[in-house]
């Protein structure tokens, strides 16, 4: 028997007790063992819930139980799981986690911790949600050097931007829809300005690269600049916009950033719609690799954290390698990344655009009187930057992606 605690039972903490229970007879039978959930920790009282008989409110009930070997840490934040997630390991338990914010933040020193203690710290649904991308990184392509990993990596706002597209939809009603299904983050911010697929770009370079990067380095731009307007633009080119979270291996250092794109409507990243998440690896031999699943929500992120408990269960008592080291990553300044842009100007600075960015072709949409659009040719972030001081009557710019 493994005795399992869980930490945190709000969406993703109840989908994993409901995923074992759901699964049981399977997964008892590939760990080789049965499994109990011991203990449920959270603030609040579940009454009438089925576990309502182990729910804890003291997290030491859990620490100081040497039955428990495996620990599911679905709180999020920092503090306390920071502490319970290094308590845990120093103890000799195993923990998996779905806390992005703690991995992209601690990953390194926990994950040594679980190898000074011979157990593990397994975070399998702390990018993509349920979609299977650390397990493939650490295992399957072990004889790659991935060189590149693109991504859309938040299921919230890629599923803004899918019923901004297809719908139509307000901004603030999607949203809301979005925190309803449990896809978005306690404070959403962290969806919607970039902030959590900067931390899961972070893990994911940090995991190719066998050091760490620190996230508070990585380009971040949201989506809350993008507007109805942009879609119509887009549409006109045959192109969707999307967040993509992007990572090159290039000779001096890796270039990471997050931020809106346009894509062409018929790449596989473009038909990537809803909660849905994609994340594309390219090998040095291997080519391009891509995974595809729901980025968010109950049952797919449980399923995950489950799928880690199942490893660890099968190695109680032993370390399985992971490269994570605390030695920094070095990012290359965002400023020398090369793009093409898609530029909306007001009519009235038509000159001065001519006379910055040369011959260009523009697209003038009969809805939209007043502005025009156009594409760059590929230029750093630096020269567009400098071109964007000289034109008064810039309303907004988006990357393109070709
Ligand atoms: P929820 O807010 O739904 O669940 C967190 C639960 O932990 C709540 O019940 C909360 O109680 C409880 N909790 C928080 N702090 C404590 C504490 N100090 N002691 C005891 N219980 C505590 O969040 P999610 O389940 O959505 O997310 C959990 C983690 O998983 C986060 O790191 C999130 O980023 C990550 N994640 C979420 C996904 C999703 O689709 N939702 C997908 C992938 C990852 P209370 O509500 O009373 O504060
Ligand atoms: N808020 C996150 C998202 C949860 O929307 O992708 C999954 O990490």
């Amino acid at each position: 028997m493994v005795k399992i605690a869980v930490l945190g039972y709000g969406t993703v903490g109840s989908g994993v007790v409901e995923v074992i229970e759901r699964n049981r007879m399977l997964i008892e039978k590939r760990v080789g063992k049965r499994l109990e959930v011991k203990y449920v920790l959270d603030i609040r009282d579940f009454p009438g819930d089925p576990y309502e008989d182990r729910i804890v409110h003291d997290a030491e009930r859990i620490l100081k139980d040497p039955e428990v070997e495996i620990i599911c840490e679905t709180m999020g934040g920092i503090e306390p799981a920071y502490t319970y997630s290094k308590r845990a390991l120093e103890a000799g338990k195993s923990v998996c986690t779905s806390n992005k914010e703690l991995v992209a933040a601690h990953g390194a020193e926990l994950i040594a911790l679980s190898e000074k203690h011979g157990c593990n710290y397994l975070f399998e649904a702390s990018v993509g949600g349920g979609i299977p991308i650390i397990r493939p990184l650490n295992c399957a392509l072990t004889a790659e050097r991935v060189v590149e990993i693109t991504g859309i990596l938040n299921g919230t706002t890629n599923y803004i931007l899918t019923r901004m597209e297809k719908d139509g939809a307000d901004f603030g009603t999607v949203l809301k829809e979005a925190q309803q299904k449990g896809y978005a983050e306690r404070n959403p911010e962290a969806d919607v300005e970039g902030y959590d697929a900067c931390r899961k770009i972070a893990i994911l370079t940090s995991l190719i690269a066998g050091r760490t990067v620190d996230f508070g380095e990585i380009h971040t731009e949201g989506i809350t600049g993008i507007t109805p307007e942009d879609f119509q633009y887009a549409r006109a080119m045959g192109r969707t916009i999307k967040l993509l979270a992007v990572s090159r291996e290039e000779e001096d250092g890796y270039l990471a950033s997050v931020t809106p794109c346009m894509l062409k409507k018929e790449v596989p990243l473009a038909l990537v719609n809803g909660v849905f998440n994609a994340v594309s690896v390219r090998g040095n031999t291997l080519g391009e690799s891509m995974f595809y699943g729901k980025g968010a929500g109950k049952l797919p992120t449980a399923s995950a954290v489950v799928s880690d408990v199942v490893d660890c269960a099968r190695h109680l008592g032993e370390h399985m390698v992971c490269i994570w080291e605390d030695e920094p990553v070095r990012l290359k300044p965002f400023e020398e990344g090369v793009s093409r842009f898609f530029v909306r100007m007001k009519e009235e600075s038509e000159a001065e655009a001519d006379a910055v960015f040369g011959p260009v072709a523009k697209i003038r949409l009969q809805e939209l009187s007043g502005e025009y659009g156009f594409l760059t040719e590929p230029m750093t972030e630096r020269e567009f930057a400098g071109k964007h001081r000289k034109v008064s009557g810039m309303i907004s710019r988006i990357r393109v992606r070709d």
